[in-house]
């Protein structure tokens, strides 16, 4: 099969376009034939061994797909040849083929395309239960989202209005912003232009907002953190600018905030039951014309490390797919 293969770390442009052996699915995982790769910032990490979890080389990067079961385990017993799916495979998405662990595949709802599939669950999973299980987000209420063109940014602009919060988006250019007008926001605010809490106060006033969605971190996140309302949370999403911020504990103590971690991942991991909830309504959400991905490009397989360079130099807005089958 032809695959997108890591043999040493590095950017990637150090990527190889290679033809690899299918792999057999051990008795607990499913074989799927890859249709859509959907792209995220954790694939340019894992390729430069700097991301939490290290796969041994080579191997193919690539977290999210869609396709079709071609093989099963001996024991898995609720998916079957021929189903279509989607899938968190962690690595190994970018090639033909790709063997997943069954706990972490999903029938792909009704109506929803390869593409679409492959482009809902990791970004829309993360901003979802950020907003409603770690910031219990309430209808009336502010959300300030930073990174808000990104992946993960761009679901919480559209759940944070799908919720009926005031979203706020926040991005470095108007390109962005434009798309995140179009996927719900209220007010956007560039900070490559503008000051994030001048922009801030004009919008809400002296209140602050009541929830910050922060995928970036670096120097933005002081200035978020200072104006928030009262009894604000503060998520604490990613570090897509590479700088893991510190605070003075007097902000939060002075706000009454929180700041809260969210990690989707473990949560997924830990509460499987509410995680599928969350998809359920997700699901119904796709179905019923509410959520709409912002699909960036559509590149080939070959194309794949160009897609991962594209987001690395922060040129993504919403998702970046590839597409390897029909
Ligand atoms: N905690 C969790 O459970 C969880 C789950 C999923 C993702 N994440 C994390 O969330 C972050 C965003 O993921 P994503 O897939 O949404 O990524 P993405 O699509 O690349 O979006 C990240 C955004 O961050 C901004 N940014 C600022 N400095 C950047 C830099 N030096 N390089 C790249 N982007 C930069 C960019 O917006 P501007 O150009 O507008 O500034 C970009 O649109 C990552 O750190 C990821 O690991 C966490």
């Amino acid at each position: 099969m032809k695959a997108i293969q890591c043999r040493e770390y590095g950017l990637p442009a150090t990527l190889e376009f290679s033809e690899v052996q299918v792999p057999t699915p051990a008795d607990h995982e499913v074989l799927i034939q890859v249709k859509a790769v959907g792209i995220n910032f954790p694939d340019v990490l894992i390729i430069q061994n700097k991301y939490q979890f290290k796969p041994t080389l080579p191997f193919s990067p690539g977290g999210e797909v869609s396709g079709t079961i071609q093989a099963v385990g001996r024991s898995v017993n609720n998916l079957k040849v021929g189903d279509s799916v989607i899938a968190l495979c962690g690595w190994g998405g970018l090639a033909e083929f790709v063997n997943v662990k069954a706990s972490r595949v999903f029938i792909m709802p009704p109506g929803v395309n390869s593409v679409q599939g492959a482009s809902t669950l990791y970004t829309y999973g993360t901003s979802y239960h950020a907003l409603k299980d770690r910031a219990q987000l309430s209808a009336g209420e502010a959300v300030l989202v930073l990174g808000a063109g990104g992946g993960v940014g761009l679901a919480a602009v559209q759940l944070g209005n799908i919720m009926g919060a005031t979203v706020i988006a926040a991005a470095s250019g108007n390109d962005k912003l434009n798309v995140c007008k179009k996927m719900g926001a209220h007010h956007v605010i560039n900070y490559s232009t503008e000051d994030l809490r001048t922009r801030i106060k004009e919008i809400t006033g002296e209140r602050g907002v009541d929830v910050v969605y922060d995928p970036v971190g670096g120097s933005l996140a002081e200035q978020a953190l200072r104006s928030m309302a009262w009894k604000g949370r503060y998520l604490v999403v990613g570090f897509a600018s590479g700088i893991i911020p510190s605070f003075a504990a007097n902000l939060p103590l002075l706000k009454g905030a929180s700041i809260v971690g969210v990690f989707w991942g473990s949560f997924a991991e830990r509460e499987p039951e509410r995680n599928a909830q969350n998809f359920s309504q997700l699901a119904f959400w796709v179905r019923e014309g509410k959520i709409n991905q912002h699909i960036h490009n559509i590149y080939s397989l070959e194309q794949a490390p160009q897609a991962l360079q594209d987001l690395m130099d922060r040129k993504v807005i919403g998702k970046a797919i590839v597409q390897i089958a029909d």
